[in-house]
């Protein structure tokens, strides 16, 4: 429709400026919007405001000039100029019943395939070996998968990069600890608690000089491709993939173990990188150590920002392996658009890495380079998220308190569902509620982790988009007639019937931000007109004319598919019964 109107407009345009005057530039700033009022139209354009000057005339009058001027047509009933010289749109209800219709029969509910298909490599959750997923990690997992998985559903063809942290010279002490633990308890022990072990690796590393020695010994035979430690090395990767894939499962994260694109695999080109940039004097030496200075960053004394890529010692750093990384994702994978899932803070570092793979020629300008940041997590005291004792809380442990406060809520509400539907329920809401309220927050700000907000069934929460979607299927489950022809009679089923119809646009704003919060916004107003269109109309009270309750039957049926499938992409399920 958006686009409907913005056509009128640009023809109109065309009528009234017939020797094409306007530069292109101001053209540019038209815009059409949906009314926030819609007493006062479906859509208001603001070309008469951009154009007044250009025209010199009113705003006022550059407005009803192009009313004047605009085709016919039947999509649209009424044009009226509004406050300063707005051109409000009132849009045919026919011609939206009509559109219901086709959306009700469209399987994608008509959302379009994306005519310009692109390679988006989206990196997203990368935990560290041998660690416990940290907080920011599910912020990562949780928003990367939803934005992967409206990428998909555009026909985008999405390469997932599980960029996990499974190098660096920490690795000697663990291959010595897992020797040393192998040695005494056997293979089956039991390394489940990451924290744990990292800790003795440390301490043993710090205690014991013969360990340490070893420790340092099996780093540099790591580094030069020796067997044993390569193998006890890939032992400690599986290890936390396998622990960490158990986690995705349980999220219903789309991530496998073919998305593993860790920090290792790019090894073997970070020397010929790091040639390539001495020799093109991009990089220089600076006490042993080699630099790559941008103007444009500068330190504390307002110097160049010195950016080693690689130490005195010979050591690469997370810059050099992310350099590389672009590199691949350019070269080998023919990427067009790269999403970056990372904390807020690690804003400079990317902004560094991506300024000297442009200079250095390694990423075309075509090629978009986008960091999708995100706050921290906080608890309620407004404090980074921590157990009481004050620890990192595992993701494992927050998972298995969501499902049993949603147990204990189940049980509170008297729930009389079978064993097996109700595990599911459990579940779905549990881990919705999780994800929904990471989803749901604008990412850009540090959010309050709240349990009671979260699993509330009123409010912005899956609980409650949930069971909306449940209590339209029992509507489903009562009637005795079908869903039929749709016509557009009352206020509540106009304004139900307009958030319909904006569910694609509410789609194609995630892929090109890349932040869900848009969709899970439009789903939450989708539910709140839903339940208001629900009170106010009556659909299966006796004397309702059955041509009306078919009619509001093939609305709520349009309403409970765009919440499945809205919340499909979001990585969120609906059911039946709850
Ligand atoms: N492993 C890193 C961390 O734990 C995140 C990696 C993000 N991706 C990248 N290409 N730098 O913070």
């Amino acid at each position: 429709m958006k686009q409907h109107i913005n056509d009128l407009i640009c023809k109109s345009i065309n009528t009234i400026d017939a020797e094409q005057s306007i530069d292109a530039a101001i053209l540019s700033r038209i815009k059409v919007e949906r009314c926030k009022d819609r007493a006062h139209g479906d859509f208001a354009c603001n070309a008469a405001m951009i154009l007044a000057k250009s025209l010199k005339k009113s705003p006022r009058d550059v407005a009803a000039a192009l009313i004047a001027s605009i085709p016919s047509n039947d999509r649209i009933s009424k044009v009226e100029i509004a406050g300063p010289g707005f051109i409000n749109f009132f849009v045919n209800q026919d011609f939206i019943a009509k559109n219901l219709e086709a959306m009700g029969a469209d399987p994608r509910l008509g959302v379009k395939i994306c005519p310009q298909k692109e390679n988006v490599v989206v990196d997203y959750s990368a935990p560290n070996v041998a660690k416990e997923m940290a907080v920011h990690h599910i912020r990562s997992t949780v928003i990367g998968d939803a934005v992967v998985r409206v990428l998909e559903f555009l026909g985008h063809n999405v390469i997932r990069a599980n960029h996990i942290g499974d190098w660096g010279t920490q690795f000697g002490m663990l291959i010595a600890y897992l020797e040393k633990a192998e040695n005494e308890q056997g293979s089956g022990m039991d390394l489940s608690d990451f924290e744990a072990f990292y800790r003795m690796a440390k301490k043993c590393y710090d205690d014991d000089p013969v360990f340490a020695e070893k420790a340092r010994n099996y780093v540099v035979k790591l580094q030069g491709g020796d067997p044993y430690c390569r193998k006890m090395w890939k032992k400690l990767v599986n290890m936390t993939m396998e622990q960490n894939q158990k986690l995705y499962d349980r999220l219903d994260v789309t991530l496998t173990d073919k998305d593993i694109m860790g920090e290792s695999l790019y090894n073997d080109m970070l020397p010929v990188i790091v040639q390539d940039l001495i020799d093109r004097k991009i990089a220089v030496e600076d006490n042993g150590a080699i630099v790559v200075f941008l103007p444009q960053f500068k330190n504390k004394e307002g110097q160049p920002l010195g950016n080693i890529i690689r130490k005195s010692d010979g050591g690469y750093l997370y810059t050099t392996t992310d350099i590389a990384c672009i590199k691949y994702r350019v070269d080998t994978l023919h990427a067009n658009r790269i999403l970056y899932f990372t904390d807020s803070r690690q804003q400079q570092h990317h902004e560094i890495t991506w300024a000297i793979c442009r200079k250095a020629g390694y990423v075309p300008e075509s090629v978009s380079l986008e960091h999708c940041p995100f706050g921290m997590m906080l608890g309620k005291n407004g404090k980074p998220f921590k157990t009481r004792s004050g620890d990192t809380v595992k993701l494992r442990d927050l998972l298995d308190e969501a499902e049993n406060r949603v147990t204990q809520m189940l049980l509170d509400r008297g729930s009389n569902l079978e064993d097996q539907d109700r595990a599911n329920v459990i579940h779905n809401i549990a881990i919705g509620a999780v994800k929904y309220a990471d989803l749901s927050k604008n990412r850009n700000t540090d959010y309050i982790f709240d349990w009671d907000l979260m699993l509330s069934f009123e409010g912005n929460t899956a609980p409650y988009l949930q069971y909306a979607y449940s209590r339209i299927r029992s509507i489903f489950r009562k009637a005795t007639i079908q869903p039929g022809h749709i016509v557009i009679s009352d206020s509540a089923e106009e304004e139900l019937a307009g958030k319909l119809l904006a569910f694609p646009e509410a789609v194609e704003s995630v892929a090109v931000k890349s932040m869900p919060n848009l969709l899970c916004n439009y789903l939450y107003e989708l539910s709140n007109l839903f339940m208001r269109f629900y009170e106010q109309c009556p659909i299966l009270k006796d004397g309702v004319d059955p041509s009306i309750q078919q009619s509001r039957l093939a609305l709520c049926d349009l309403t409970s598919k765009v919440l499945k499938q809205g919340l499909g992409l979001l990585g969120i399920n609906v059911m039946e019964q709850m």
